[in-house]
């Protein structure tokens, strides 16, 4: 097996501003408060990913999840250590990413393709795929810009699934689609992850990273908090639940956060 994501000791701060005027951050100024305070989104976090391994990403809401997607993907860099990735990346880190709202379904397809690096011939070749994947039916020639953020994710997961990648990263994304969608969802999934292709996943749904992945990473407060099997992984996240004992609540959980996942 080769290395396929290497994330050493990385760390990425973002900026809070806490006054949005001139007039308030000046008077903070006089009155010597803080107008801004620097935080640490993700925290000296370190890990390595075996080609072929699918993770799971789990941690509570401005952990860092999306973050550090973004750093594997490279639309960010790290402010400290380095990030490490073989082969090419393709996936879906937001809904609505890479699309221009004035465009249509059709063109937009196009667009995206391109952005995940797929040529044109390619595009073409998988095309009648993608929208029967995303099945938007008469929408495909309509401005994305008029879209609900369902069929928005529809297209982009459509898409991403169908570029050739040795890396797929996928965040939260299948939160917005109804039942059928998320159940095609994760059927291909599962074929991507037979292809040997390694993942990277994001979600709330233990269910669906049980059925996905191999390992678990915890992310709290931007540091790691737990990196592991799967099951260890899901019990952690629901070790601050005082009523969580054991699965069936993790279970029960899954269906009032997300509509049932699977
Ligand atoms: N571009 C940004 N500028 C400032 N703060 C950001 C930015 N992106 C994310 N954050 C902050 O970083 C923290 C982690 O965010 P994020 O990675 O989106 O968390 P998660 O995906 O786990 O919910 C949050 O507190 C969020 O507000
Ligand atoms: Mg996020």
């Amino acid at each position: 097996m080769s290395e396929s994501i290497v994330v050493r000791n990385v760390s990425k701060e973002f900026t809070l501003r806490y006054h949005r005027s001139i007039k308030q951050m000046t008077i903070a100024a006089m009155r010597r408060q803080e107008i801004s305070e620097k935080f640490s989104a993700i925290d000296d976090v370190s890990f390595t990913v075996q080609q072929g391994e699918s993770v799971g990403l789990m941690g509570l809401n401005g952990s860092g999840k999306s973050t550090l997607l973004k750093l594997i993907n490279g639309v960010m860099r790290p402010d400290k250590g380095e990030v490490l990735t073989r082969g090419r990346i393709a996936g879906l880190i937001a809904t609505g990413a890479g699309f221009h709202p004035r465009l249509t379904g059709r063109d937009n397809v196009y667009l995206n393709a391109a952005i995940l690096g797929m040529t044109q011939k390619e595009t073409d070749a998988k095309f009648d795929q993608i929208v029967e994947f995303a099945d938007i039916g008469k929408f495909l020639d309509v401005p994305v810009g008029n879209y609900s953020s369902g069929m928005f994710s529809r297209l982009g997961f459509a898409v991403a699934v169908h570029t050739d990648s040795d890396i797929f990263l996928i965040d939260e994304v299948l939160a917005v689609g109804d039942k059928p969608f998320k159940q095609k969802c994760l059927a291909r999934m599962e074929e991507i992850r037979k292809e040997g292709r390694t993942m990277f996943y994001v979600s709330h749904a233990a269910r669906s990273v049980r059925r996905m992945c191999d390992r678990v990473l915890v992310l709290e407060g931007g540091r790691l908090g737990f990196d592991g099997p799967t099951a260890e992984g899901i019990r952690y996240v629901k070790y601050d639940d005082p009523k969580s004992t054991g699965d069936e609540l993790a279970e029960g959980l899954d269906d009032e956060e997300l509509g049932a996942d699977i």
